[in-house]
């Protein structure tokens, strides 16, 4: 069972399919299959913001998990690329003739807080073996515009609100200030949470990149 629920400022913020200029040549699939699409996927922030909005979502190292990573937005870290596969995200790197692999780390999301009634969930990646105990396969990919652009979403009960948000980091600090992203649940009222911009995940998929001809982030091996 899964629902589009969404808050209408979301919901928009979504669909609302900023332009996305890439140099790199894609050719957009007819029919998108919802949990999966190979390719180094960039994920990037719809937000009213203009200081985070359409940055790509970044790896940012996490001291207390080896080999783990937060996601959020920094000056430094390489930018997430992403193997979308069988509803589960798959980190990328690309070798030195830029062949993309997967990495090791998959997505999952890990509760932080409760507070009145809404989850707050770290949004992160690591070797699944190590956390959560298994690859979480319950992304999808939803609501397509014409150039390609979905947005990202997670599997919830009926009647369950969810969403991204993005607030300021207030821990880990020394490599400079950054903001994180968290998924949020709710079924009733959503808390209010300072130092937090409600955003939407999306990432533009392609039938095909044509390594080599174009940068396209990541950690190079
Ligand atoms: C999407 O891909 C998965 C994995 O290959 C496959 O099992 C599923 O049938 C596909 N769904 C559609 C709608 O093509
Ligand atoms: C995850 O870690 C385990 C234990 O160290 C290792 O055997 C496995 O190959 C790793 N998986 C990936 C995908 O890197
Ligand atoms: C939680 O709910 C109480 C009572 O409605 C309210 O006063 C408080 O501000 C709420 N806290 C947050 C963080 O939303």
């Amino acid at each position: 069972m899964r629902t589009l629920t969404l808050l209408p400022s979301l919901a928009l913020l979504a669909t609302g399919a900023l332009a996305q200029s890439s140099t790199c040549p894609f050719n957009y699939p007819a029919e998108l299959n919802s949990t999966q699409s190979h390719n180094g996927l960039v994920l990037t922030l719809a937000s009213n913001n203009p200081v985070t909005n359409n940055r790509a979502l970044q790896l940012r190292v996490n001291p207390f998990l080896e080999g783990g990573f937060f996601v959020g937005v920094d000056a430094s870290s390489p930018v997430l690329l992403a193997n979308f596969e069988d509803a589960a995200f798959k980190s990328e790197a690309r070798n030195e003739f830029n062949q993309l692999y997967d990495l090791g780390p998959t997505g999952y999301l890990n509760l932080r807080d409760e507070i009145n009634g809404t989850s707050r969930y770290t949004v992160g990646f690591a070797n699944a073996s190590t956390w959560p105990g298994e690859v979480e396969k319950e992304w999808y990919l939803a609501g397509g515009s014409e150039d390609g652009t979905y947005a990202v979403y997670h599997q919830e009960p009926l009647n369950t609100v969810h969403g991204f948000v993005l607030c300021q980091a207030d821990h880990d600090l020394d490599p400079g200030p950054w903001y994180q992203l968290f998924y949020y649940t709710y079924a009733q009222t959503p808390a209010d949470f300072p130092e937090c911009e409600f955003v939407g995940v999306r990432t533009t998929v392609g039938a095909t990149i044509y390594n080599g001809e174009c940068s396209i982030g990541g950690f190079v091996a």
